[in-house]
């Protein structure tokens, strides 16, 4: 049998298989739907007339709605609730005498929840050195131009917090034009794209206004824990390192979590509600947020880490709970900086290190010799990252079709 092709719009711009509707039952303030399969989905006839095409409710153009909750009255009722020939919704309303149609694709799509945040992105999975082995890699050498690589990036660092794109070009300024594929760049006091640059010889320079920028070691530590939603993902691009020393590690802090609330939940607890006030300091700015170590901001599954001890400044709890915190603290530096949870590795030319810098915890060894050592790097907030997953992935499901 073939499918009917449906006649109806949908509320956005994406394409729909048809998903024929077998039954539609009104009941109080919702139609009830029903599938083939016996999915289920309940609409409330206010969410309907939002969701009208055209008629006041979702404007054609840019496909939003433009019915201001205030015209809401109560006798927009659902006057009959019917499938048409093609399987699609057809409401026909009390007040005005119009008929909606609903595209049953786009219905469905909300029956089997693909209209969720976590809809078209893949599960996250916590790992350990022993889990995961080594950092995923990914050939970069042509990611300016091949969606698919930037895709597989995208997923693996949604999966794993965690990429290194290797053989990409080693000119300065390279992680601009590869944002441009992604999203925008998020900007800090440090720039759009900023430099981590010690040459060895000037190792300890008054003049740098970042511990990064020196050849001193960087443990286990996620950056700018000193604003209120740190940034999502950090781009480290190395473009020369002939540095002795200078490894950087990767922690998963999600793994990391996971253990300390299994074996040391008394730490767990202290790291994940004792504020801590973190300070960004530097001349004309005064950065500043009071947040746990561990903090779960609201809609997130995974916690943010908030671990940068050259930013991290003054204990905001009860003096009672300040020698204890500091007990959680030392357990969980040290945890991170142990084998079973540490990748560490060389960057060379051409790797950019991408990583999740609210989940996975980043550091590198010491330098010595005289050896030079450059590295950019840039901000991309996690939203950037999931909605271009979420257009990819999409995109990647309908040229299987
Ligand atoms: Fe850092």
């Amino acid at each position: 049998m073939n499918t009917p092709v449906s006649r109806a719009l949908a509320p956005d711009f994406y394409h729909y298989e048809p998903s024929p509707l077998t039954a539609a039952v009104t009941e109080g303030d919702f139609v009830h739907l029903r599938w083939p399969d016996d999915t289920k989905l309940a609409c409330h006839r206010f969410w309907l007339r939002e969701n009208a095409m055209g008629q006041g409710g979702i404007d054609l153009a840019t496909r939003e709605g433009i019915l201001d909750p205030a015209e809401l009255t109560d006798d927009i009722e659902v006057k009959a609730a019917v499938v048409d020939d093609t399987g699609d919704l057809i409401v026909e309303w009390a007040d005005d005498g119009q008929r909606s149609v609903y595209h049953a694709g786009w219905l469905r799509h909300v029956a089997d929840n693909n209209h969720r945040p976590s809809s078209w992105l893949p599960e996250a999975i916590s790992w350990t050195t022993d889990s995961i082995g080594e950092v995923p890699r990914v050939d970069g050498s042509e990611a300016r131009d091949n969606d698919e690589i930037i895709l597989t990036l995208l997923n693996n660092l949604l999966v794993y917090g965690a990429c290194v794109l290797e053989n990409s070009p080693t000119h300065e300024g390279y992680l601009l034009d590869l944002a441009e594929r992604i999203g925008p760049v998020r900007d800090s006091n440090f720039g759009m794209l900023w430099d981590v640059k010690a040459d060895v010889e000037l190792a300890g320079d008054a003049k740098t206004n970042s511990t990064a920028n020196t050849g001193l070691r960087l443990g286990p530590h996620s950056d700018l824990p000193t604003r209120e939603i740190p940034p999502g993902f950090q781009f480290l691009h190395c473009l020369i390192n002939e540095a002795d020393g200078g490894e950087s590690t990767l922690t998963d802090g999600a793994a990391l979590v996971e253990a300390l609330e299994r074996d040391h939940p008394d730490a767990f607890e202290l790291l994940s509600t004792r504020h801590w006030i973190f300070f960004n300091r530097g001349p004309g700015i005064d950065h500043r947020w009071s947040a746990p170590i561990i903090d779960y901001l609201p809609g997130c599954d995974t916690p943010t880490i908030r671990a940068f001890y050259p930013v991290r400044a003054f204990p905001a709890m009860a003096n009672e709970d300040v020698s204890r915190s500091y007990d959680a603290l030392r357990l969980f530096h040290r945890m991170a900086d142990q084998p079973e949870f540490e990748l560490k590795f060389r960057l060379t030319a051409g790797d950019i290190m991408c990583f999740d810098n609210r989940r996975v915890l980043h550091g590198r060894n010491a330098f010595t010799g005289s050896g030079k050592r450059h590295l950019q790097g840039i901000y991309i907030d996690r939203d950037e990252i999931m909605s271009r997953g979420r257009a990819l992935n999409r995109d990647a499901r309908s040229k299987c079709f």
